[in-house]
């Protein structure tokens, strides 16, 4: 059985003490959420140590937005991934649609992030969509097979596992437009037969998450899908009730 996971990506927005703040609003209200569903919040670098002590002793997993494509020395401004790991770290987000857009991010830095991530004992949220020209050429699934493919195919089955993927159409990030139960089920489907393709049966243990504004409104009928294992939420994880009620819509 695969797990169910609904992650908040609090991308960069938040002071140090808001963000303890939330962290501890989101741990206190985590045990109303069943054990089946587990809850992970990704706060900027700064804040994950203080964040770490927050949720400590609740069930609620830790998380970076991103890693260094190297291990470690003169490179200012990155961090590894095995200082995110001392920081209390089980999770990073790789490979987001806005460090594709913004900071260059490509498939060949991600392969080098992703297999970083994982060796160091972190378990990446790869992240892949397609932007709304390529949705509206009809090339959603090309670009979003091309994504998974030029990136997880080079792992190995063991580095696979650890491998937790979130699709996120681009048009729907930040924009309040999300995509219908129906346009995100085909593309689960699609990236789930495609990792399928090479990795065989581990493609039914491999999570996918939905993201782009999802919210404690259509969460329920998205997460009804059967290919739709969670969600990866930004806006609405700034809200500890938002992100609580998000993940009681299982
Ligand atoms: P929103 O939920 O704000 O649309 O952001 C989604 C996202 O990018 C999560 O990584």
């Amino acid at each position: 059985m695969r797990k169910n996971i609904v992650a908040g990506n609090w991308k960069m927005n938040t002071t140090v003490a808001e963000g303890i703040e939330l962290a501890k609003a989101v741990a206190a209200k985590s045990s109303e959420v069943p054990a089946s569903v587990k809850l992970i919040i990704a706060p900027p670098f700064t804040h994950l140590v203080p964040v770490a002590e927050a949720i400590k002793g609740s069930c609620v997993g830790l998380s970076a937005q991103n890693c260094a494509d190297k291990e470690k020395g003169a490179y200012t401004g990155e961090v590894a991934a095995d200082m995110l790991v001392s920081a209390g770290c089980g999770y990073t987000i790789l490979g987001h649609s806005e460090r594709r857009q913004y900071y260059g991010e490509t498939d060949e830095k991600l392969v080098v992030k992703v297999k970083l991530a994982i060796a160091n004992g972190l378990s990446p949220i790869f992240c892949v969509g397609e932007n709304l020209d390529e949705r509206e050429a009809g090339r959603h699934f090309d670009v979003v097979s091309a994504q998974v493919k030029n990136v997880l195919y080079t792992l190995s089955a063991e580095e696979m596992a650890k491998v937790i993927i979130a699709y996120e159409p681009v048009w729907a990030i930040g924009t309040g437009k999300t995509a219908t139960a129906e346009q995100a089920q085909e593309i689960h489907a699609c990236i789930r037969k495609v990792v399928a393709e090479k990795f065989g049966d581990l493609a039914d243990e491999i999570t996918i998450l939905y993201g782009g504004s999802c919210k404690p409104s259509n969460a329920k009928e998205l997460f009804a899908c059967p290919d739709i294992d969670g969600g990866l939420i930004g806006g609405a994880s700034l809200k500890a009730d938002d992100f609580i009620a998000i993940a009681l819509s299982f």
